[in-house]
């Protein structure tokens, strides 16, 4: 199974990074994950008819895999422009959505109380609009201070939240590819 993985932080020491590879880590051995590379220029609808070669490159790494993870921090209680950025460019041109249909799971950590928990919604809101075939159950709203320790492992007390995350998120891929 391929799974690509949306990173909504460019940063090389994000939280979010820390989270998807210990998500990896709890998935069975043949479960792939394909990090995304959403470092894009601005949307332009101007140029959907010439997308640039990374656009392209991405879209088809969405559209080749059996599954998107998305695991993002909250930037001002919102998405962070950078993925909603590449979200927008995936899912152009009209009738070329590279989301549509694609089974889909929402997670995020951030230095904070909310734990990202407004991103995630209006995340949720998106990946509905664009025919996504979205996992419910369960919601992780992680607080990265509770959940890793210094060295970006996770914490005895929250490694079985995290395995049911991805179980549920594999079967959900599972599910939906029939
Ligand atoms: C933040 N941060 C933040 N955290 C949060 O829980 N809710 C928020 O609305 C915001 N807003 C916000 C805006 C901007 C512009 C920045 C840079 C940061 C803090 C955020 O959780 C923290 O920087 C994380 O480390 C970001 O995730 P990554 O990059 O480490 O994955």
């Amino acid at each position: 199974m391929k799974i690509a993985v949306l990173i909504g932080s460019l940063q090389a020491e994000s939280i979010n990074r820390v989270l998807a590879k210990n998500l990896k880590a709890l998935a069975p051995e043949d479960v792939e994950f394909i990090y995304l590379d959403i470092d894009l220029p601005p949307f332009n609808q101007g140029l959907e008819d010439k997308l640039p070669v990374k656009v392209s490159a991405l879209k088809t790494a969405i559209e080749t895999a059996d599954g998107v993870l998305v695991v993002t921090p909250e930037y001002n209680r919102s998405i962070p422009g950078v993925l909603k950025n590449a979200i927008d460019w995936a899912s152009r041109p009209y009738g070329s959505n590279s989301f549509n249909e694609k089974p889909t799971g929402i997670i995020g950590a951030s230095f904070g109380s909310t734990g990202t928990a407004q991103a995630q919604a209006q995340l949720r809101n998106v990946f509905i609009y664009l025919n996504t075939k979205l996992m419910g159950q369960p919601e992780l709203y992680i607080s990265a201070e509770r959940t890793f320790d210094e060295a970006g492992s996770v914490k005895e007390d929250s490694k079985e939240f995290l395995q049911d995350y991805i179980d549920a998120f594999i079967k959900h891929v599972e599910a939906s590819r029939g």
